[in-house]
């Protein structure tokens, strides 16, 4: 069976070796693999590691200052850090086609990435955090001469400017033993287990337009939920759970006024490998209870739906 003790031994022992005294570049996302792949790289080559992270704006409530504080304040790792929220959102406005919005996501993220790597110096290797079902699925070559960004960026290959080898330290190890290899390594428990969160992040939830005001009524949704569905210990049966806001309004009565405001939809979903889905079976007092939090703590919502569509015919994402 897997031995995590001799896995981070031979791994350390393999980055200092392929690494040298060259430095070493790796973008967080605020997800698991990348956040493994930073830590476990840190303990092999220390201050040789330069991590950005990149705040888009679509990013969850907290999500930004949770990812600084962990890494610069608690592991201590060289981070630089890019609020672009006004560049994706500037870039985004009047969009609301899915595929228009993905494009323009990646392209930000790639430019705002890239303009954060010249200032970091002299780099040689961009670490990723890629697993062995990503191996498996894109064939790529093993550690080719031009490094790619992960393959949901839509990116081809590096700016002539910009010489990196791939460093991946986990593209033998399925995702249970990231996540093990996480705790081993100190990540928190939220981090280890969060579910998984697209790339284009909010962007795709806020169904239709893309404005700061949605996003912000959005993260409130969101961040009622996911508290919901923790206070009632059913996190870990979900496989992932998601609020959209939806591009349409609705009449409510609040208080004594009548109301005209936006419908947000919750989703979760069980799955083993988010190819199909089922849609989740709450019990009705948990989803009373997240509807009523979100009329009445979050303004301009006035209308909850819960969405039973399973995958197929529907996405996980609305967009
Ligand atoms: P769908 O919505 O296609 O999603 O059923 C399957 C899984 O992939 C995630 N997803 C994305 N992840 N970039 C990503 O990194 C994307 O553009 C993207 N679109 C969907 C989705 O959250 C689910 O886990």
């Amino acid at each position: 069976n897997w031995d995590m003790g001799s896995f981070i031994a031979n791994a350390i022992e393999e980055i200092r070796t392929k690494v040298g005294d060259k430095q070493v570049l790796c973008g967080l996302s605020g997800g698991v693999d990348s956040a493994v792949a930073a830590v476990l790289i840190h303990k092999a080559i220390g201050d040789q590691l330069v991590c950005v992270f990149v705040n888009n704006g679509l990013l969850r409530k907290g999500e930004a200052e949770m990812v600084l504080k962990l890494f610069r304040d608690n592991y201590k790792i060289r981070l630089q850090y890019a609020n672009a929220e006004e560049a994706f959102l500037s870039a985004l406005a009047g969009v609301s086609e899915p595929e228009a919005k993905r494009k323009i996501i990646g392209k930000v993220f790639i430019d705002t990435f890239y303009s954060e790597a010249r200032k970091a110096g002299e780099i040689s290797f961009l670490a990723q955090g890629t697993l062995y079902p990503d191996v498996i699925e894109s064939k790529s070559p093993s550690g080719g001469p031009s490094a790619t960004i992960k393959s949901h960026h839509n990116v081809g290959g590096l700016p002539e400017d910009l010489k990196w080898d791939l460093l991946e330290p986990l593209r033998e190890l399925f995702k249970d033993e990231v996540r093990a290899l996480g705790r081993e390594l100190g990540l928190p428990e939220v981090l280890v287990t969060r579910h998984p969160f697209p790339g284009p992040g909010l962007g795709v939830r806020c169904v239709g337009e893309v404005t700061k005001e949605r996003l912000d009524t959005l993260r409130d949704v969101d961040a009622i939920f996911i508290d919901e569905i923790r206070k009632a210990g059913l996190y870990h049966d979900i496989w992932q759970a998601l609020a959209c806001l939806l591009p349409v309004k609705s009449v409510g009565v609040q208080g004594d006024e009548r109301t005209y405001e936006e419908v947000c939809s919750l989703r979760a979903v069980t799955s083993e490998d988010a190819m199909t889905a089922d849609w989740f079976r709450f019990p009705a007092d948990v989803l009373q209870r997240a509807a009523s939090r979100i009329c009445n703590e979050v303004s301009g919502v006035n209308r909850v739906l819960y969405d039973i569509t399973s995958k197929p015919p529907g996405t996980i994402e609305w967009e």
